[in-house]
């Protein structure tokens, strides 16, 4: 049975190393993060995912899985290591580069290398390939196997989305695609289509681009409604009854670690300027401070104003915080003197300062919902507000129901 490498035990790694675990491969999950490997040794998770509690420790239990700081000698290596913006807009494939140093100690004529993590057009090739060749004269497609399988998956459903997706496997030649795609096929129940590296590192990101354009559409017709004093939530559900349109929702800017870095990754090596993608990037990222101001406007009224931030995380239902419009709206309100609470129970980052739901509603002027999680549903705002300052609500997802909130007394906004 072959031995897979999983490099990168995060929120893809993990998941992809417990799926090829319960599919009979001997895998091993290798990660720079001590606790991490701590943590995952114990039999314990450090990220939350719905089902993946119960695959790794399916996996672990059997002894399909173990995980180490040390990488070993493999059939398969899969990096899944993190590809954040730097300062300039411009991938940081340091990462990728640590962990494809590692993989050129270990590899061996017949190996497999696929890189798994988001990256800018030409990456597997120009840098994993040319590393690996430099350092051990191996070239790819004649001595290994060179392949890039971006990932599709939605946060929150990443254990259904990772068997169930279509995925697309490109290949440094024919051959490198049909080994990986041999490897993908044992778990993957949807479509595996083959292509060339560079297309399939491009299909990724156009994926998230075409995202961030259409929200960014949304987000403008927002902020121009507003000056036609238009609602905008009822001028999309009419649009959206057009048999040929779909507007998506506007919202207080676009975070996570995907579809607010791919455009950038698009545009990397192109050198052109002046494009849609760079022009939807910068009016999602004006968002959150345009709330802000918003925001400002309406407690500044008050002496030592509150507000309350009701969701962190980037988007609804998940714990994650990276890139979090959120965090601005935070430090620009606190930029302005308002006091600020924020209630998330779904996050777990300990460095997001949170406090329980009474204690951030108290004495506060105004409830910034951020993101809509299920759970804030089942809040009975009517008694919990009874300790507020002054009942404002500032609605930025349409989550709340106007009539209901401004039966409780409150003063509904929204975008
Ligand atoms: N999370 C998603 O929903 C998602 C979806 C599609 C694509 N992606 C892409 O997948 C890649 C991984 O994302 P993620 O969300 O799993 O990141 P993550 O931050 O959750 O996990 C990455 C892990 O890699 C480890 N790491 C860093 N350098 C390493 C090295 N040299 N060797 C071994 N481990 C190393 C980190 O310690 C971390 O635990 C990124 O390129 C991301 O853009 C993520």
């Amino acid at each position: 049975m072959k031995k897979v490498s999983v490099l990168g035990m995060g929120y893809i790694g993990l998941p992809t190393a417990c799926m090829l675990a319960n599919r009979g491969f001997e895998v091993l999950g290798v990660d720079v993060d001590e606790e991490i490997i701590n943590k995952l040794n114990f039999g314990k998770l450090h990220i939350e995912e719905p089902e993946l509690e119960r695959i790794f420790l399916k996996a672990f239990k059997n002894k399909k899985i173990k995980v180490s700081l040390e990488l070993e000698k493999s059939d398969v290596f899969i990096i899944t290591v993190p590809t954040p913006l730097n300062h300039q807009n411009k991938a940081d494939l340091s990462y990728v580069i640590n962990a494809v140093n590692k993989i050129t100690d270990k590899i061996e004529k017949g190996n497999l290398v696929i890189l798994e993590s988001t990256s800018p057009p030409g990456t597997t090739r120009n840098i994993v390939g040319k590393i690996i060749t430099d350092s051990t004269g191996l070239l790819a497609g004649k001595d290994y196997y060179l392949a890039f399988c971006p990932e599709r998956v939605l946060p929150g459903k990443i254990i259904y989305e990772l068997e169930n997706n279509d995925r697309i496997v490109g290949g440094v030649d024919k051959k490198s695609a049909e080994i990986a795609k041999d490897i993908y096929k044992t778990f993957v129940k949807g479509r595996i289509f083959l292509t060339n590296l560079e297309t399939s590192e491009f299909v990724k990101l156009a994926e998230n681009t075409y995202r961030d354009i259409n929200i960014a559409f949304a987000n403008e017709i927002s902020l121009i409604c507003s000056d036609y004093g238009i609602d905008v939530w009822e001028v999309i559900k009419y649009a959206n009854m057009h048999p040929r349109v779909n507007v998506l929702n506007p919202g207080p800017g676009v975070g996570g670690h995907c579809i607010a870095v791919d455009p950038w990754f698009i545009l990397e090596n192109t050198g052109r300027k002046d494009t849609l993608i760079e022009k939807s990037r910068n009016i999602n990222n004006n968002m959150p401070f345009i709330i802000s101001e918003r925001i400002a406007k309406i407690v500044n009224e008050y002496k030592e104003p509150k507000v309350t931030i009701l969701g962190f995380s980037y988007k609804e239902n998940v714990g994650d915080t990276r890139g979090s419009p959120a965090i601005v709206i935070n430090n620009e309100l606190i930029k302005r003197g308002i006091k600020v609470s924020i209630y998330d129970p779904l996050v777990i980052n300990t460095k997001c300062n949170l406090s329980s739901l009474e204690d951030s509603i108290d004495g506060s002027d105004l409830i910034l919902l951020f993101s809509g999680h299920d759970v804030f549903k089942k809040i009975d705002l009517a008694s919990v507000s009874d300790s507020m300052r002054n009942r404002n609500i500032f609605d930025t997802r349409n989550f709340f129901n106007e009539e209901t909130v401004e039966k409780m007394g409150f003063i509904y906004y929204k975008i």
